[in-house]
């Protein structure tokens, strides 16, 4: 008997892809088409009734046991696995646990990225999953809600090249070798713009907008990354929820970008548009929907499986919708060479490849460049002569929930169950602090004082009366997991319970205050900004950022973090983002001396988009356009002369940001376009070029056209996007 072609491991994908089709009823094809959650037993139970394409968050030794299973089923076709993998394999005991994205995209540094995105790979496709739903491409504005610290920030621009080199590092060369993964960019679209901030509510998203700026990070990664698929969102725009959008999953990623990965929906998605969103009164015209609008896999609900099955056989589905479907999913099946040699996993690679060394080191360099300076009197860093004593508290500098975030230990969301997980390989502040105190003849005194959610717990006074015998204190405050993630958006962005109290006291003490920042999100830390003496800006920075903060104290690290997403003084100033319109009736009132602000509140945010200090400075001078007058399709080239004038090495983000002065319709009034991290030497001086592509000068205009129009623009560069950061020049699009 002949081998059948799809079995061939020489044989090209296409006709591999077309001849499995060929054999498969349409039970079998819809079958592929659904994704049940593995740690249901009724959900795995269906694997051979259903043939079943995909389990998600599949752990420990489950991923082997449903691949034979499906290996014994009439076509043999192996299961996809997804799992949130989404900063590192976090739910893999052992695995590497880097920061969140949020705090990841403060290194501004997309081949570090790209790193973690390999790492995270290796990891994940050695325990035999084949799939990550990462990187979320939301844009975070509205900092109530809970998921911000999934995002790379505030800025589309520099969203879609953060997520570009994420999905990179997961796909490696188009799945060439056996330690990539497929990449899922979501969620599409305009999720994080939910109103209020309120996690998968009706977002308030115009057309236009939705063009100008929730598509184009998106657009990037299918273009540029080939990312493999795309994960609608579970809100609805303008009343129609993502996942019966065909406007938003068919004709935009398939017609207009030639995307050939496929979409799957988010967790029940299909069921949510009849108990949720309520456009549909039963599961199978929801089901229709879904599969009309362009839906290729449907995560967890169950009941689609035998809707659909129905639908095509009553003929209101055609069956080539469904083979189209299947074939994108099958492709990336031979891809990974699952029908082949790739189908299972030994316990020996795994131990081989989880948390290795190499893996360990890459997220410690990670949690270095997530740290933001924001403020510094000179406190920092310490010093190991003149520092003999420090008190350390705070509730956040010895939890290992708040230093790994959300998506891993304690946030249940994948099943992992293990107590154990990610206890041995973290290294908490307190730990850290700890270590190079014993080094340094050093005392480190911990004093928890205060905590994120218990009102009643109040060791205050204790750390006062510790205060006034140590050199420096040093207060590690934010947020923890009931306050952060999926179903916990906030209303107050303050510090919750006695946190803000405890930093007072302390401040009261007269002794040195350096504030360490261990939160999932931005939130309003006016007093520390007026208060402390130095601020540290970690968001949760992974397993081994306790050792990096303890660095960055010591100055063996010199922070060079830039913040990707503004601070607000308070929920009251929400929104609140660098790339802002104009034109807010403030100007005439003499509350506001010309500002356009609320009258109670200063202009800026707290701290701007792409702030951040270094222990050294950096000079900006000789800001040069070497083509002000652009023609259509050409790329603007421009330099700048940076000088380290401090004592000590570091590095500086160089930011560019573009201005377009008159336009059809309104735009921002700053739109970062470039950046660059530069090493510099104490004293060294370099001219750093950089680039803006004649693409990313367009606008959106009212015919919902992509266009660069003619006229002046104004260019920025410099720090941050604080006006006074930026050196400015012009130039012109003819
Ligand atoms: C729901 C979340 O919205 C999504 O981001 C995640 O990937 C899925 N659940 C699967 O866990």
């Amino acid at each position: 008997m002949t081998t059948p072609l799809y079995k061939q491991a020489k044989a090209p994908i296409e006709d591999r892809v077309s001849d499995l089709l060929s054999r498969m009823t349409i039970e079998e094809k819809v079958g592929q088409m659904v994704q049940l959650a593995a740690k249901f037993e009724h959900d795995r139970e269906k694997l051979e009734e259903w043939n079943i394409g995909s389990y998600l968050h599949c752990t420990e030794d489950m991923p082997n046991e449903l691949q034979l299973r499906a290996e014994k089923t009439r076509l043999g076709i192996p299961l996809i696995f997804g799992i949130d993998a989404i900063h590192g394999h976090c739910f893999e005991n052992d695995a590497t646990v880097f920061p969140s994205q949020l705090a990841i995209s403060c290194s501004w540094n997309p081949d570090l990225i790209k790193l973690m995105g390999e790492v995270t790979a290796r990891e994940v496709r050695a325990c035999g999953i084949h799939w990550t739903f990462s990187p979320v491409l939301c844009v975070a504005r509205d900092l109530r809600w809970g998921r911000v610290n999934e995002t790379f920030g505030e800025d589309p621009w520099l969203i879609g090249e953060l997520a570009r080199s994420l999905i990179q590092g997961y796909q490696g060369e188009n799945f060439a070798d056996d330690n990539s993964i497929l990449a899922c960019a979501k969620h599409f679209a305009g999720y994080g713009e939910s109103v209020g901030g309120r996690d998968a509510y009706e977002a308030e998203v115009s057309k236009r907008k939705m063009l100008a700026l929730f598509l184009p990070p998106f657009e990037k990664v299918v273009s540029e990354a080939k990312v493999a698929s795309l994960m609608a969102g579970y809100q609805a725009i303008d009343g129609v929820p993502c996942s019966a959008n065909r406007w938003l999953l068919h004709e935009v990623p398939r017609e207009q970008w030639k995307m050939e990965g496929f979409i799957v929906t988010d967790w029940d998605n299909v069921g949510t548009l009849v108990s949720k969103q309520r456009i549909t009164k039963n599961i199978k015209e929801a089901t229709f929907l879904a599969i009309q609008a362009g839906n290729d896999m449907i995560m967890s609900t169950p009941k689609f499986y035998e809707a659909a099955v129905s639908l095509v056989k009553e003929g209101r589905i055609d069956e080539t919708t469904i083979d189209s479907s299947v074939k994108r999913i099958l492709r990336y099946k031979f891809k990974l060479g699952l029908f082949d040699k790739n189908r299972y996993v030994t316990a020996q690679q795994k131990e081989k490849i989880i948390g290795c060394i190499a893996h360990w080191q890459a997220a410690l360099e990670a949690s270095r460049q997530s740290i933001t300076l924001l403020k510094n009197n000179n406190v920092l860093p310490l010093s190991n002569k003149n520092t003999r004593d420090i008190l350390l508290v705070g509730p956040n500098a010895d939890d290992i929930f708040a230093q790994l975030g959300d998506w891993s230990f304690g946030s249940n969301q994948a099943g992992a169950t293990n107590d154990d997980l990610h206890q041995k390989a973290t290294k908490t502040i307190f730990n850290a602090l700890l270590g190079y105190g014993q080094q340094h003849n050093i005392n480190v005194n911990y004093i928890k004082g205060a905590d994120c959610e218990d009102e009643t717990f109040n060791e205050i006074e204790l750390a006062v009366k510790a205060a006034k015998s140590s050199d420096v204190v040093i207060a590690c405050v934010g947020d923890t997991l009931n306050q952060l993630g999926e179903f916990h958006d906030r209303a107050d962005l303050s510090l919750s319970a006695t946190q803000l109290k405890l930093l007072k006291a302390i401040k009261d003490s007269g002794k040195p205050l350096i504030v360490v920042f261990v939160a999932s999100k931005p939130l309003s830390i006016s007093w520390i900004k007026e208060n402390a003496d130095a601020l540290l800006c970690c968001f949760n920075p992974g397993a081994k950022g306790g050792i990096a903060i303890t660095e960055a104290l010591f100055g063996q690290l010199n922070p060079s973090g830039k913040l990707t997403i503004s601070f607000p003084h308070s929920a009251g100033q929400l929104p609140v983002y660098y790339n802002h319109y104009q034109g807010w009736h403030a100007a005439n009132s003499p509350l506001l001396n010309g500002e356009e602000r609320y009258i109670d509140l200063p202009k800026e945010p707290l701290f701007c988009f792409g702030e951040g200090l270094s222990y050294t400075q950096f000079e900006y001078s000789q800001l040069t356009i070497h083509n002000p007058i652009l023609h259509s399709g050409e790329t603007l080239r421009f330099s700048i002369t940076l000088k380290n004038s401090g004592a000590l090495d570091g590095v500086e983000i160089v930011q560019a940001y573009v201005n377009d002065l008159v336009s059809s319709v309104t735009t921002p009034v700053l739109n970062l376009r470039a950046f660059k991290r530069v090493f510099l030497q104490a004293g060294e001086q370099k001219i750093i070029d950089l680039e803006i592509t004649f693409n990313d000068l367009a606008l959106v205009n009212t015919n919902l056209e992509y266009v660069v129009e003619a006229g002046e623009f104004e260019l920025f560069v410099g720090a941050s996007s604080k006006r006074c950061d930026l050196l400015k020049t012009k130039f012109e699009v003819v």
